[in-house]
This record gives structure tokens, sequence and C-alpha cells, in this order.
């Protein structure tokens, strides 16, 4: 007889707090299969913060992808209408005829268990786990337990665990304002939120994401993501326009994957005559073509957009917020990792001029000792960080 236990709930999404109970319930009990059954919510009681259940789904299946005991499971989600535990009970019941099945509740669905419909029922058919969450809910819940086994011949299983306090609002909330979630959920449901723009704000364009997906590479796909939350992040320190710097955060990088025929092709759709030293310095095409591109192809009008990522490799002088922003993400997004990276971050998150100066600096330094050249707007960025110091 197999021990198979049933996790339910919304997961909108799940997360780390989800992950910490199945595996402190698991060490402890010892399961051979753990189902995550995502609640299908009825159509007239879905919210606007509510993601379908396909959605869900792949969530939970990215989030348990390296725990090869648990496995997320449909069954409420494909019986649509109200999901009642009794039912899912039952259908479970036929499908793992012979084996024990237990099933994991928060500790506010133990407490009020005689209220879920046909309660009895799934007393004489599972085993229920529910894990104290606060200091002192462990002893309510002892009692309880107690109270069912003499009531209902109730088989509980309450423990005192460590929880993570956690909930899925709070994941969300993170998410719509574009802070950092890796230590909220697992890392491929983080990637599956961010490649979905679940949660976010409207300004936050699907197709604008699935195109980037389609012309970069993983990686630089992944980059461009995070740019784009750096980019918001640093808009909110320092006033800038949000909206402005989350499109350009996460266009800046969209002609680096392509060939060089076509980045040629979109470098000349302007006319612009570009000096020498920008036609022998390959590394800074892709920010001219990809202002091309997001100005004539996607038809971007706004010049600040378009210049932030004009020269979000050279710099320019006199750059405005929104390019500085935009080159300072570029240098500080998450993954970034060179051996100076905590200073520029910090330093990014005081002072755009400071950062900007720290970034050129280092920049113009590293050009000369690799014997490149160093291109017009490069010097003229650098002279005039310097000169500003000048007047201080
Ligand atoms: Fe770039
Ligand atoms: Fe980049």
């Amino acid at each position: 007889m197999a021990k198979i236990a049933v996790f339910g709930g919304t997961f909108n999404p799940i997360h780390n707090g989800h992950i910490k109970l199945i595996e402190s319930f698991d060490s402890a009990m010892n399961f051979d299969e753990i189902l995550i059954v995502p609640t299908n919510i009825p159509p007239h009681k879905i919210s606007k913060s509510l993601v379908s259940g396909e959605h869900r789904m792949n969530m939970i299946a990215a989030a348990v992808k390296d725990m090869p005991k648990v496995k997320p499971c449909d069954i409420e989600l494909k019986r649509e209408g109200a999901s009642y535990t009794f039912e899912t009970v039952r259908q479970l019941k036929e499908i793992y005829p012979d084996d024990k099945l237990f099933f994991i509740v928060g500790s506010d669905m133990f407490l009020s268990f005689e209220k879920w419909r046909n309660f009895e029922e799934i007393f004489v058919n599972v085993t229920v786990c529910s894990a104290a969450r606060e200091y002192g809910d462990y002893e309510k819940m002892l009692k309880k337990a107690q109270t069912y086994k003499e009531k209902y011949s109730a088989e509980c299983v309450v423990m005192n665990f460590d929880v993570l306090e956690l909930s899925s609002t709070d994941v969300r909330q993170a998410v719509f304002n574009f802070e950092e979630i890796s230590s909220l959920v697992p890392e491929a449901t983080q990637e599956y939120i961010y490649e979905n723009a679940l949660y976010a704000p409207e300004f936050v364009h699907r197709e604008l994401i699935a195109l980037l997906k389609a012309m970069l590479k993983p990686s630089r796909f992944k980059h461009s993501l995070n740019v784009s939350r750096r980019a918001v992040q640093l808009a909110k320190i320092f006033g800038g326009d949000i909206k402005k710097a989350y499109t350009a955060g996460v266009a800046h990088d969209i002609c680096k994957c392509m060939d060089m025929t076509q980045t040629k092709a979109w470098l000349s759709i302007s006319g612009e005559k570009y000096s020498e030293v920008f036609l022998n310095s390959p590394q800074l095409w892709h920010a001219a073509a990809g202002a091309n591109y997001l100005k004539y192809e996607l038809k971007i009008d706004d010049e600040d957009i378009i210049n932030a990522v004009r020269y979000h490799t050279s710099a320019r002088e006199n750059m405005s917020r929104l390019e500085q922003i935009i080159y300072l993400a570029d240098l500080t997004s998450v993954e970034r990792n060179y051996p100076d990276i905590d200073e520029m971050r910090e330093i990014s998150e005081k002072s755009l001029e400071d950062a900007m100066l720290y970034a050129l600096k280092f920049i113009v330094g590293d050009l000369a000792k690799r014997n490149l050249a160093l291109c017009e707007d490069t010097v003229k960025a650098y002279n005039r960080a310097i000169l500003n110091t000048y007047a201080k």
C-alpha cells in the first residue's frame, strides 16, 4: 500500500512556503507520491490577480521539476465548477483504490474542518495532515485532532514545523512592484512568471516579450527581463518614468542576437552617418540597430526610449535620466557577477552621476587595455563626467 499525499490550494502562484511544507511533511511521513492539486475557481469568482489553471499548473510543474515524488495534478481543474474536497477524495479513491491517502491542509482549514462539505466522508477516506502556522496554534490543533478522533474516528497528523511565513499575495505584489522574487519562489517558477508576464502591470506587453523570446538566445532573453526589472527599480529610486524604463530596459538588446547582415541593414535604415570608430566597433552596433528597430519596425516614437537603447553601450555626453538608468541597469542587473558588482550596484542606487563616472572610468580603462578604440560618444561622456567632478 503506497502512501499518497495530496496538497490542495489555489497556488496563485506556488511559492517556497508550499515547497518547504511539502518537504517537511515528506521527511516526517516518507510518502511515495505527493500530488499538488490546484483548485478550480468558478468563472464568476475569478479575480484580476488570479491566473488561469493552466498557468498555475505550469508554475507548479516548474517548481517541482527536480522533486521526482511530487507531481502537479489537474483533477479539480478538469472537473470545472467549484472544487469540493470530498469530490476530489472520491476521485482519488478510484485512481488509488489500494493506497493510503493523506491530505495536507493549512492550519486554519484544519481548525474549521467541520464546516467542509461532507467532511465526515473525507475523514473516512483520508488521513488529514496539518502544520501549525503560528506559536499557539499547535496546542489548539492537537486538541482539535483529539476531538475529531473521538467524534468521527478521524486520523489526523498535526506537526509543529518551522513553517515559512509567506503568501501568494506577497509574491504577486513583489512581481507587480518589480522587486526580486528569487527568495520567494523556485527559480523555474520565477522564470515562468516573467516569461508569461504574470501578475505584471498592464504596460508589460506580452507581445513584446514573446517577440524578444523569439529574437534572442535564452540567456540574452533572461538578461533583458532582468534589465527591465532593474531599470524600473532605478526609475523608482530616481523618479524616472517607470513605463519608459521598463520598455527601454526589456528591449535594449533586441538586435543583439541578429546576424551581421541583418544588423547592418538595421544600422543603415536611418541614414545616419556613423563614425570610423563606430564602424570599427561591432560591439556597439546592436545598440544603434536596436534603436532603429524600435523606431522603424515597432513604431516606438518616444525619443527618450530610442536614445536610451541607442546609447546603452557607448554612453554619450549629457545623457538623460532614462539613458543613464538603462546604461546602469544593463550593468547592474541581477545576474551580473563581475568582481566589483556590489559596489557598482550600491553606487547606482545612490547617484546616477557617480555611478556613470564609476562605470565610464572602468570602461575607458578596459577598452584601452584591450587595444580597442574609444568611440567619440564614450570619450565625450567620460570627459563630461570627469569635468563635472572638477566643478564640485
Ligand atoms: Fe547591449
Ligand atoms: Fe544588455
